[in-house]
Parts: C-alpha cells; sequence; structure tokens
C-alpha cells in the first residue's frame, strides 16, 4: 500500500532532550504532602522526576534539546528554518518560547511559533511540521516539547502535585523526495483530533485574559483516566487504517507518559505486544508535551530504535486533544 499526494516526505534526522538536573524522588514529595512511594508507584509508576532550577525557563530547557538533536543530525542552527515548539508553559504570555529559542540559537531566518495542545502538543507540532514540510514551503523543521509544570502544580494538591515533572525534548525532520512507499523513511500519517467539552476535567484555573493571573493546574483524575485508556486509541487504529500497517509490524509503540497503567492497558487495548511499549515514565513523570520526545531519545539513546524501524507516536491531553503519527524511522 502507498499513501502520497505530494512527492515529499518528512524525515526524522535526529532526536534530543534534556532533563534540568534536580530530581525530586517520591519521598521527598512525601516531606511535602500527605503521600508515599508506594501509592505513587502503584497508581502511576513514577519513581521520580525532574524539576527546574530558579530561574530556568522552558525556553532554556528547549535550547539545550534542540542543541542536542541538532548535533545528532549533524546538523548547525543555521540550517533549520522552521521551528514550532509544543507548550503549556511559556516563558512569556507573549513572544512565544519558540522565538525565544530561535534567538537563542542565533537563527535570524524561518519562522518559530509555540502550539499549544497540552500534552499533545509534541505530536500536534510533528504533524504540523510535516504539513508544512510536505508543501515545499520549508526544508527543515526543529519540533520542540518543553514544560516547566512545576511552575503551574498546585504544591499543595497531593492528587495532581506528584504526576508531573520538567523537561525538553526535540526532532529535527527535513523535507525529502519520497516514491509514497510505505517502506521509505519518514512520516507516514498523522491523525488529530480534539473535543472542547472536556475542559473541566483538565485545566489551568488561571489565564492572562480571564483572571490575569498564571493559575494552577487543576485535574479529575478519574475522567482524564477512562477518556485516555477508552478513546485515544482511536487515532492509532486510524493511522493503522490509513497505512495498512498492523499492531504486529510495528517496532516500537511511544506514548505519552502519564501513568504506566495508562499506557499499559492503551498497548493491550491497540493489540501493541508490551516489550515494543517504549515507558520512561519511571524516570521523568508526566512531562507533558516534553514526554514523548524525551522517551524517543532515551529509546534512540539505548539503541532500541533504529533507522528502518516502525515507530508510533501517540498522546492525548487537555482540551481534551489527542493524535497520533506512524514513522518509518
Ligand atoms: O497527561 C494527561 C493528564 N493526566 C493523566 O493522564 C492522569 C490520569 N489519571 C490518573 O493517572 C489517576 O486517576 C491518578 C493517578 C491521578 C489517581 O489514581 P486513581 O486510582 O484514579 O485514584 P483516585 O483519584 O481514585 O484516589 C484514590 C484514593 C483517594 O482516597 P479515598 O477517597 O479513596 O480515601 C485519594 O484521596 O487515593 C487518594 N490519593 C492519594 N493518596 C496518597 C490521591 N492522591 C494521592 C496521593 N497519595 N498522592
Amino acid at each position: 500500500m502507498t499513501i502520497q499526494n505530494s512527492p515529499l516526505r518528512s524525515v526524522v534526522l535526529g532526536v534530543g532532550s534534556y532533563l534540568p538536573a534536580k530530581t525530586l524522588t517520591n519521598d521527598d514529595l512525601a516531606r511535602i504532602v500527605d503521600t508515599s512511594d508506594d501509592w505513587i508507584f502503584q497508581r502511576t509508576g513514577i519513581r521520580q522526576r525532574h524539576i527546574a532550577a530558579e530561574g530556568e525557563t522552558t525556553s532554556m530547557l528547549g535550547e539545550k534539546a534542540a542543541r542536542a538533536a541538532l548535533a545528532a543530525a549533524g546538523l548547525v542552527p543555521d540550517d533549520i528554518d522552521l521551528i514550532i515548539v509544543g507548550t503549556s508553559t511559556p516563558d512569556w504570555t507573549f513572544p512565544s518560547t519558540a522565538t525565544q529559542i530561535q534567538a537563542a540559537l542565533d537563527i535570524a531566518h524561518g519562522a518559530a511559533f509555540d502550539l499549544q495542545a497540552v500534552c499533545s502538543g509534541f505530536v500536534y507540532a510533528v504533524a504540523t511540521a510535516e504539513k508544512f514540510l510536505r508543501s515545499g514551503s520549508h526544508k527543515r523543521a526543529l519540533v520542540i516539547g518543553a514544560e516547566t509544570f512545576s511552575r503551574i502544580i498546585d504544591w499543595e494538591d497531593r492528587t495532581t502535585c506528584v504526576l508531573f515533572g520538567d523537561g525538553a525534548g526535540a526532532m529535527i525532520l527535513e523535507a525529502r523526495p519520497s516514491t509514497g512507499s510505505m517502506d521509505e523513511r519518514g512520516i507516514l500519517t498523522t491523525h488529530l483530533r480534539s473535543d472542547g467539552r472536556h475542559r473541566a476535567k483538565l485545566h489551568v484555573d488561571g489565564g492572562p485574559s480571564a483572571t490575569q493571573t498564571v493559575g494552577h493546574l487543576r485535574m479529575e483524575g478519574k475522567e482524564v483516566f477512562k477518556f485516555a485508556v477508552g478513546k485515544v486509541t482511536d487515532v492509532v487504529d486510524d493511522a493503522f487504517a490509513a497505512t495498512g500497517i498492523t499492531p504486529e509490524q510495528l517496532n516500537w509503540f511511544v506514548p505519552h507518559q502519564a501513568n504506566r497503567r495508562i499506557i499499559d492497558m492503551s498497548a493491550q487495548k491497540l493489540g501493541i505486544a508490551p516489550e515494543k511499549v517504549v515507558a520512561t515514565v519511571h524516570l521523568h513523570g508526566n512531562t507533558s508535551a516534553a514526554s514523548v520526545p524525551l522517551a524517543l531519545s532515551v529509546a534512540v539513546a539505548d539503541g532500541r530504535i533504529k533507522e528502518g524501524d516502525l515507530v508510533m507516536l501517540e498522546a492525548v491531553g487537555g482540551g481534551f486533544t489527542w493524535g497520533s503519527a506512524l514513522i518509518r524511522w
């Protein structure tokens, strides 16, 4: 089977990541709120998360991840003409975190913008970059997921503060000619969805227009859990249907890292074997838009994901938003 309505395809040239130096373990959290390592690990699979230092912003994390991805791709910043940053924790209300990273990388050409789809932000950004590259308007995209959720957490709310962490991951994509074969490297298909009726289940209770404050993350955990396991697998099934690729053919499933139970139940529902699942939630916690590229970076660095592999990305986040991207690595 081939899919092609354009002779260009977006090929992954490299990935990179960055985590703040400070880690916060479950035992550390048990000294702040009424919780325990046992409760957190059993319910979520999380053991630790990284927390940005005072003054260390989302764009600083994103810049470091971008430099790591550029090094992996053998490129210099000037080779990039499109930067898209998935983030819900921008340095400032404006200008965008993407333009701050563009400036830090000393890039003075091309376009840079933020994309806000909460935990689906990286998958949305990959899908968006892929459409730009496939149109021929841009040549090489730097796609970043970067977050400092520690800044919007209510550190007195044990139902949310144990779940999240800070970090950044980046991917370089390049437009290359394609015959449309499923065997050729590059992004094969992407599928995005959203349903804005679910705001109350996962939101931040502040914002420049509504309250003139930054606000704190609020979540109805059980409701989000049900939605994440029950609904979002449709975009992965859409990717299989669009390409004719089966779960058996897939090499790696790299889902959003929010909760180990959600990851395992989703894989099981999709018929994806447990050994194909990349899980890093025990190390990073939920880093929102950074979680998928952080997991990708780990699996590339340790040699699991190799050129030619079929890799399925999937994420779900506030809104709700959700999406998938199927890549021939
Ligand atoms: O990126 C997408 C965003 N988020 C997610 O994907 C998260 C989705 N939801 C979840 O992962 C789970 O719902 C949680 C991990 C948040 C919660 O797990 P749960 O199994 O749904 O627990 P629960 O909310 O039903 O709480 C069970 C009990 C409650 O006590 P009672 O009412 O049974 O006495 C909570 O008060 O656990 C209590 N609890 C805690 N206990 C110790 C809630 N948080 C904690 C805590 N430590 N940190």
